[in-house]
């Protein structure tokens, strides 16, 4: 059963009668342009066939009522007085409600079943996910027409406000605007997008280390300091803004952490740019080496990779069909990526899997995605 029949199924089984619509909204793997969306960078994801479900009906009151199949957990919230009370996965779905009121939206109630295939702090995207779903829920019963960008921008506004992490935006932007069979390149300043046809030969990779990402919102929260430290001392708004003659020239005079930050962020900017490129060339050799080079950059300048991280990405990187490897998302646990020769992707699979629970002692969770649409709603 898909798990959109089977988020019918249980909403029927829970509520008593079905569903009006089912929404859903993907996570995502980037394939390069990390940390670099909040410093007005460029980012390259995908949004992957992992997905949020809700299946729902709209309520003739203003109360929102949820069951979370997979936690077992029941919760309901006013829209007429939404209170933060620190309820993890509902503070989700109030936020993107806050934040759609902020922006002047008015919303009706409703009553929802939801469902995840997502990992929670695997660096998969798992809240942007609920954001975007839950703002998918809100269009199909309060009526507003669906703008992909402006649901981005009110997703990320429930996380930084709402929810207190304080992410960049591509998170969201690719779970909105995913397209099968495409990355996505997005200037994160102007929000423009252009889809990057995913080469048929060349199969995407989902390395799931079995570790989650701990203290990772107060680690993320440095980083991006010390990058507006290296900005503000090249007297420009966002890191995106230096060039590689200006690094060069001043660079030295910076605090050392600072400066390997700050090279990180301009190196990773090119990086991504050029990977566009190899694409488009279908160049994969050229298009792994930068990925490589990326989780070499993350790993000993930006320092938010872990040892797990590590082992992983070099059991990729010995395999022969293997292109390129690096930590995807924030750091710190959760997965990695790899580009992988299609035809010898099966046997990648296996032997990656055998060596990193050898190395780590842990059993990973190793699978290709594909490249999905962002979010959806279907009537019933
Ligand atoms: C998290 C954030 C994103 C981005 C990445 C790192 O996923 O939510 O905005 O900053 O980390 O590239």
């Amino acid at each position: 059963m898909s798990t959109r029949e089977h988020a019918i199924t249980e909403f029927k089984r829970h509520f008593g009668d079905p569903p009006a619509f089912v929404v859903r909204a993907p996570g995502r793997v980037n394939l390069i342009g990390e940390h670099t969306d909040y410093n007005d960078g460029f980012v390259l994801p995908l949004a992957i066939d992992r997905a949020v479900w809700i299946a729902l009906r709209p309520a003739s009151t203003k109360q929102v009522v949820l069951h979370a199949l997979d936690l077992n957990q029941s919760a309901e919230f006013s829209l007429k007085n939404i209170k933060h009370e620190n309820q993890e996965w509902v503070e989700y779905v109030k936020g993107t409600a806050w934040a759609l009121q902020q922006a002047g939206y008015l919303l009706a109630g409703w009553e929802g079943l939801i469902t995840s295939s997502i990992p929670i702090g695997a660096g998969l995207s798992s809240s942007a996910a609920l954001e975007l779903a839950a703002a998918r829920a809100f269009a199909a019963v309060s009526g507003y027409p669906w703008d992909a960008v402006k649901m981005a921008r009110i997703g990320q506004q429930a996380e930084r406000d709402w929810v207190g992490v304080n992410c960049g935006i591509m998170d969201q932007m690719i779970s909105a605007l995913g397209r099968a069979g495409h990355a996505l390149l997005m200037d994160c300043r102007s929000l423009k997008t252009n889809l990057v046809p995913l080469p048929p030969d060349m199969a995407v990779v989902v390395l799931d280390t079995a570790t989650r990402r701990g203290l990772v919102d107060s680690a993320y929260n440095i980083r991006r300091q010390q990058c507006n430290v290296a900005a503000r001392f090249f007297g420009v708004p966002a890191l995106r803004d230096v060039s590689r003659d200006e690094f060069d020239a001043k660079a030295a005079a910076l605090d050392p952490v600072v400066f390997r930050r700050a090279r990180h962020v301009i190196e990773e900017n090119f990086r991504t740019r050029d990977a566009v490129q190899a694409m488009s060339r279908k160049d994969a050799a050229k298009l792994g080496r930068l990925i490589n080079a990326s989780h070499a950059s993350l790993r000993d300048d930006f320092e938010v990779s872990s040892p797990q991280l590590d082992q992983m990405v070099d059991c990729a990187q010995q395999e022969s069909a293997c292109y390129g490897a690096r930590m995807t998302g924030a750091g710190f646990g959760g997965c990695a990526i790899a580009i992988v020769q299609s035809e010898a992707v099966h046997d990648f699979c296996e032997t990656v899997t055998i060596n990193y629970q050898k190395a780590a002692g842990l059993k990973p969770e190793i699978y290709v995605c594909t490249a999905t649409d962002g979010a959806t709603t279907s009537a019933i």
